[in-house]
């Protein structure tokens, strides 16, 4: 017999339940042992008494030899040896218990493994083990083990119904008829749980049948996003997010709003926070242009290719999918008219009647995601430009107010995307903070209204 199980030779005999001259039932724990991956209770197979411990608490016990001797009636003995089918010489009624399978990798109890006379033969501690590797195997008696292995059931495949998840001579009896009848309840490939409380018998995976693919062509707004977003995929993109506070702008646009149910303007009756924004934008860059250039890469070297004009694309979410009309020369102007011209675009979206000229030409992008869902967005930049800004959902939050109290807070993430071969994370960085600025203080883009 090899002496170790799935590499463990020996293992630390932590305490005995049992003492020389006590009584022992079959399945009574008789010690816990630690092996370097659990420990793990040994019960006893036999009923009868223990005549001898053959380790102290704290020893090493090897695996594959003598744990205790046990004096069990001879009929148990003959049982075990018929089931098996060793040799029957004996007149002794002492057994020997072998610590060995029990600490295979996944540690189920039992450990007595092979039993022989008492008398002689300690060549017996040499027969090979037997593999259990299911979770109640071993807890079956020798009997059942015997049966099963009669009629060609693996064990380890059921689920028992016996105490402690025990598998009886029924349960191998059922999953036997039950596989013999073709029933897919007993299957020898899947693992098993019961059930019912008298159903020891295997669970299959439903049968599903092939997975079924189709193929279809891309729509002609998918074709365009296949093909900008691989042009994409060339530009190495730099992430700064941050949260901001828009308190003071819902405030204000509630204000704005109040009067533009009174005294619409044109068709806006209402404006929502993207114009704000938008405006916003084109003051950061004001400040630096850079994150309003494009990268030109058509000539001998690398350039960069500086634009007066604030084109600020705004993805949207439209029946025919993603996007993105361009709101043009918006340094040139305010709030109200970027409020209308968002209107006539989002209408033009709506029926799928935007022109190219209202979708090419954009200089940077603004994606507000948040209307939808999600806190926290990757913006993926286009070609042609090299910023992109992501907005997440609004939500309140409490923070603390100048006197430390505890305030009642309106923010949104703000996630910028930069083209990292061209913009540092420092100016990105300082760009965005330009917009915050305006953002939690919105009365200062009046200011700069032309
Ligand atoms: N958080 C919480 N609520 C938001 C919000 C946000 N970030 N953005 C908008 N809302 C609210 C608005 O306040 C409005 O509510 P109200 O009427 O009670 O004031 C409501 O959502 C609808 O707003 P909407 O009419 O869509 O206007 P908008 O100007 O805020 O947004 C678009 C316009 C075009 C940006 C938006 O409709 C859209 O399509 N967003 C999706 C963009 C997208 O798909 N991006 C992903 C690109 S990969």
């Amino acid at each position: 017999m090899s002496n170790s199980v799935q590499g463990i030779r020996e293992c630390e005999i932590i305490q005995w339940f049992v003492e020389p001259g006590a009584r022992v039932e079959e399945f009574d724990k008789i010690c816990e042992v630690q092996s370097d991956k659990a420990s793990v209770d040994i019960p006893s197979r036999f009923s009868g008494v223990i005549k001898t411990l053959h380790y102290e608490a704290g020893e090493m016990a090897k695996v594959g030899k003598p744990l205790i001797d046990i004096d069990v009636p001879e009929e148990e003995v003959e049982k075990v040896e018929t089931n098996q089918a060793g040799p029957k010489d004996g007149r002794e009624a002492g057994a020997e218990s072998v610590l060995g399978e029990a600490l295979g990798s996944t540690i189920e109890p039992p450990s007595l493994r092979e039993i022989k006379k008492a008398e002689g033969k300690p060549e017996a501690n040499t027969a090979k083990p037997r593999e259990v590797s299911g979770k109640h195997a071993a807890l079956a008696t020798p009997a059942v083990r015997h049966i099963s292995k009669e009629l060609g059931v693996d064990i380890t495949l059921i689920s028992g119904t016996g105490k402690d998840g025990r598998v009886s001579k029924d349960d191998v009896l059922q999953f036997a008829k039950l596989r013999d009848s073709g029933s897919s309840q007993a299957s020898q490939t899947q693992s098993a749980e019961p059930t019912t409380q008298n159903a020891a018998f295997l669970r299959q995976a439903p049968d599903h049948g092939p997975q079924t693919e189709e193929s279809k062509p891309l729509s002609n707004v998918q074709a365009m996003m296949f093909k900008s977003m691989t042009a994409s995929l060339k530009i190495p993109h730099f992430l700064y997010a941050d949260e901001v506070d828009v308190s003071a702008l819902f405030s204000l646009r509630k204000r704005v709003n109040k009067t533009l149910k009174r005294a619409p303007a044109g068709d806006v009756e209402k404006i929502s926070t993207m114009p704000f924004l938008i405006k916003a934008m084109s003051l950061a860059m004001d400040k630096y242009p850079i994150i309003n250039a494009r990268v030109d890469v058509s000539g001998p070297k690398p350039a960069l290719v500086m634009r007066k004009q604030h084109n600020i694309g705004v993805a949207m979410d439209t029946p025919q999918g993603l996007i993105v009309p361009v709101i043009k020369n918006v340094g040139a102007l305010n709030i109200l008219s970027i409020a209308q011209e968002l209107h006539r675009l989002q209408q033009l979206a709506k029926a799928g009647k935007l022109s190219n000229a209202d979708l090419s030409g954009g200089t940077i992008t603004l994606s507000n995601i948040g209307n939808i869902g999600g806190t926290y967005v990757s913006p993926v930049i286009v070609e042609k430009e090299v910023a992109i800004l992501g907005i997440g959902k609004m939500r309140a939050i409490p923070a603390f107010g100048e006197d430390g109290q505890i305030v009642k807070k309106e923010v949104m993430n703000f996630s910028w995307s930069a083209d990292h071969r061209v913009v540092d994370g420092a100016t990105m960085a300082k760009a965005a903070e330009v917009v915050r600025g305006f953002v939690e203080e919105p009365d200062m883009m009046l200011v700069h209204l032309h």
